[in-house]
């Protein structure tokens, strides 16, 4: 199955996008038979459709790529690359722009969420059309996200019947691709983990062990007495699943239903299995030199260009604009 994904240069990358994606970016692209053909992207035309620091801007699409690379995806097995680099997503966006509505736009519960905090900006309506044409330029089968990008890749799949159906079968439907943490919740016991929340709410993959340590000592759980067992501690049992396996959870769970637990036990051994988990990441990450970022994108830009070009020479053929 050919597969895509991307990531925005928004800074921190935390235990949720690790989960929830890109640990399952390195399993895919690892598949045994070698039957998927995986392709990583750092999303830079997407993460400037809000404000930021643009002097930082170099360094933090550096660093994506670093965070990639060290969650397990080998440039040797996946591609690689910068979505400015390849203009033929702009431009394919463009031509998939005229047959999108404002309604299914309007829709996208990532827009209403991000306008309640940020100006209401074209690039900001429109960002879904561009990650559906990151998708449909190479044609992707499969797409391993989060469930917050759910919708964005149910509007891709609407995109594609609606292309096929006007101007002749070109792209396939892609499917979104789950892992069982499609949704890490905050260590605030409300929402989601989200970079844009206080640092104390998440575990950034470059947390130092005593930062991890502090702030899953003051993660929020119930009282480990009521009857309703709070969402915000079985968050924290499942993420202790994710590290140390469902049946040491499973005991912590167990002891919470007969109200036995002991949260000054429990939260340093998930700190610990944390920990654990994030030391190969950070030791790789640590490994990875800029210059080699920039190597990998300058190959993985070659590699895919022409691909790229070809779909948009089909589109616009089928599209009636080649004279
Ligand atoms: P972003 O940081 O928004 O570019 O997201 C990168 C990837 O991480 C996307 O596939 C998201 O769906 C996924 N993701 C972000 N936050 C979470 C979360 N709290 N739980 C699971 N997946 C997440
Ligand atoms: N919108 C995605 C996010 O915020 C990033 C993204 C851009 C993406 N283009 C994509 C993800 C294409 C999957 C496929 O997480």
């Amino acid at each position: 199955m050919k597969i895509f994904s991307g990531i925005q240069p928004s800074g921190v990358v935390h235990l949720g996008n690790y989960l929830g994606a890109m640990k399952n970016w390195a399993n895919l692209q690892n598949s045994p038979a070698g039957e998927n053909e995986a392709i990583f992207c750092v999303v830079d035309y997407h993460a400037i459709t809000v404000d930021y620091p643009k002097d930082e801007m170099p360094q933090r699409i550096i660093n994506a790529a670093k965070d990639i690379l060290a969650s397990g995806v080998d440039p040797n097995k996946s591609t690689l690359f910068l979505q400015s680099d390849i203009p033929e997503h702009t431009e394919l966006a463009w031509l998939l722009n005229t047959i999108t509505t404002m309604g299914e736009l309007s829709r996208m519960t990532q827009y209403k969420d991000k306008t309640a905090k940020h100006e209401e900006r074209a690039g900001l309506f429109d960002y879904p059309v561009l990650m559906a044409a990151d998708i449909m330029i190479y044609k992707a089968e499969g797409v391993p996200v989060g469930e917050d990008q759910v919708q964005h890749v149910e509007l891709t799949r609407d995109l594609v019947r609606r292309f096929n159906s006007k101007f002749g079968d070109t792209f396939p439907e892609p499917k979104p691709l789950l892992t069982e943490a499609k949704r890490v919740m905050s260590l605030s016991g409300s929402g989601k983990m989200s970079k844009s929340d206080s640092p104390s709410t998440y575990i950034a993959m470059t947390d130092e062990p005593d930062v991890i340590r502090k702030k899953i000592s003051s993660a929020v759980t119930d009282d480990g007495q009521s009857d309703d067992i709070s969402q915000s501690t079985i968050n924290l049992i499942n993420l202790y699943g994710e590290f140390a396996g469902q049946g040491e959870a499973d005991k912590f769970m167990e002891q919470r239903k007969a109200k036995t637990i002991k949260y000054s036990e429990f939260k340093p051994a998930l700190a610990e299995a944390i920990i654990n988990e994030l030391e190969p990441f950070q030791k790789r990450r640590a490994g990875v030199t800029d210059e080699e970022v920039k190597k990998i994108f300058t190959d993985g830009a070659a590699k895919l260009r022409p691909i790229a070009q070809e779909t948009l020479k089909e589109v616009k053929e089928k599209m009636g604009l080649i004279i």
